[in-house]
């Protein structure tokens, strides 16, 4: 008999226990521990037991769903309007797809119990809650589609994709930025300035990267200090290291709307490719959505090639 329940303090080694045997593909970190996830999901603020449904057959926990919700528009609360299923894991088990099913609907009814008028199906850029470096890369993908079991789980329950992420990496090797004429006039014209452990902007940026390595570059002007844009990057740990890399996530690049199409991301993204590279990174990686044109053409000319997509679901 399956017994679906909350999370409980005793529950981080099963649970860890869960990841390490679930098929959650190649882009979740292994082996997992319990303080992986104390410091990636139960230290976070917002943490809710109620979020994190657990299904327990004859006294071993066999599977976890973990519930979700994103920021407001100003980044300065919770929106309980959307929610999210992050990940379901079940171990190899002979009711693996009703055990699956059974998570996803209890949380579903958790995320409706908060006030939740959309069911999204994994993580993004925006609803980066929990499990930024154990799953996906430089940030959070949807729900990859080298995560079979898991996209199959949505699946079933009439979720529809609502969005694909593309998944983006390019070698630092030997990178050296292009030199022409719009680079040196940028170059000659602007202020590049690099921040460890900048300040976080908001106080989703502080809940959802604190604890994180992040590096941020800004491009100003040179005359009147005006900030003109900026990227943001850390080092993927833990999942890096698992991978065995010396490795760079970027996880936002913008350029203020008026400086648009002058080559500023451009610049900006190869100046600090090429700083980065200078310091032992070899790897970078960095997530779009596919329908972002600006993005994904950007990164094709800085020599990003995609090597997978993720989904974000939605139940309709
Ligand atoms: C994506 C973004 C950072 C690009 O900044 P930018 O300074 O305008 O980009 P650049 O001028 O350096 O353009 C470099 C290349 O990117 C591509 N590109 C940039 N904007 C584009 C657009 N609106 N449409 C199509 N291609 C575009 C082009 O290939 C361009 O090269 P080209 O001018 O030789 O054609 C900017 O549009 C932005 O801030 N968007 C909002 C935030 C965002 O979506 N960030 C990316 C995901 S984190």
């Amino acid at each position: 008999m399956i017994e679906i329940r909350c999370f409980r303090n005793d529950d981080p080694p099963k649970l860890a226990d869960v990841w390490r045997w679930a098929d959650l593909g190649p882009a979740a970190m292994q082996p997992m521990t319990s303080s992986l996830l104390e410091a990636c999901v139960f230290s976070k603020p917002y943490f809710e037991r109620d979020g994190l449904v657990v299904a327990v057959d004859s006294d071993r926990v066999v599977g976890f769903a973990h519930a979700a919700f994103g920021p407001t528009k100003c980044r300065s609360a919770i929106d309980h309007r959307v929610g999210t299923t992050l990940l379901v894991a079940v171990i190899p088990h002979p009711a693996q797809e009703v055990i699956a099913d059974a998570l996803l609907e209890r949380s579903e009814a958790y995320l409706r119990s908060r006030g939740a008028e959309v069911l999204l199906g994994g993580g993004s850029a925006e609803m980066r809650s929990f499990y930024l470096g154990l799953y996906g890369g430089s940030d959070l993908p949807g729900i990859l589609d080298s995560s079979a079991t898991m996209q199959a789980a949505f699946q079933r329950r009439g979720y529809e994709p609502s969005e694909r992420i593309a998944v983006l990496r390019r070698s630092l090797s030997g990178f050296r930025p292009p030199v022409n004429r719009m680079q040196l006039s940028i170059r000659r014209n602007t202020l590049l300035r690099v921040i460890d452990e900048p300040a976080r902007r908001t106080w989703w940026e502080a809940a959802t990267t604190t604890g994180i390595a992040l590096r941020r570059y800004e491009i100003r002007t040179g005359t009147q200090d005006e900030l003109l844009g900026s990227a943001s990057f850390w080092d993927m740990q833990p999942l890096a290291g698992a991978w065995g890399v010396q490795a760079a996530g970027l996880v936002d690049v913008a350029i203020e709307g008026e400086r648009r199409r002058q080559g500023l991301a451009h610049y900006l993204l190869a100046e600090a490719m090429h700083d980065l590279g200078q310091e032992g990174i070899t790897l970078m990686e960095t997530h779009a959505s596919a329908t972002n044109l600006a993005a994904m053409k950007l990164f094709d000319k800085l020599g990003f090639e995609v090597v997978e997509y993720g989904t974000l679901f939605r139940r309709p």
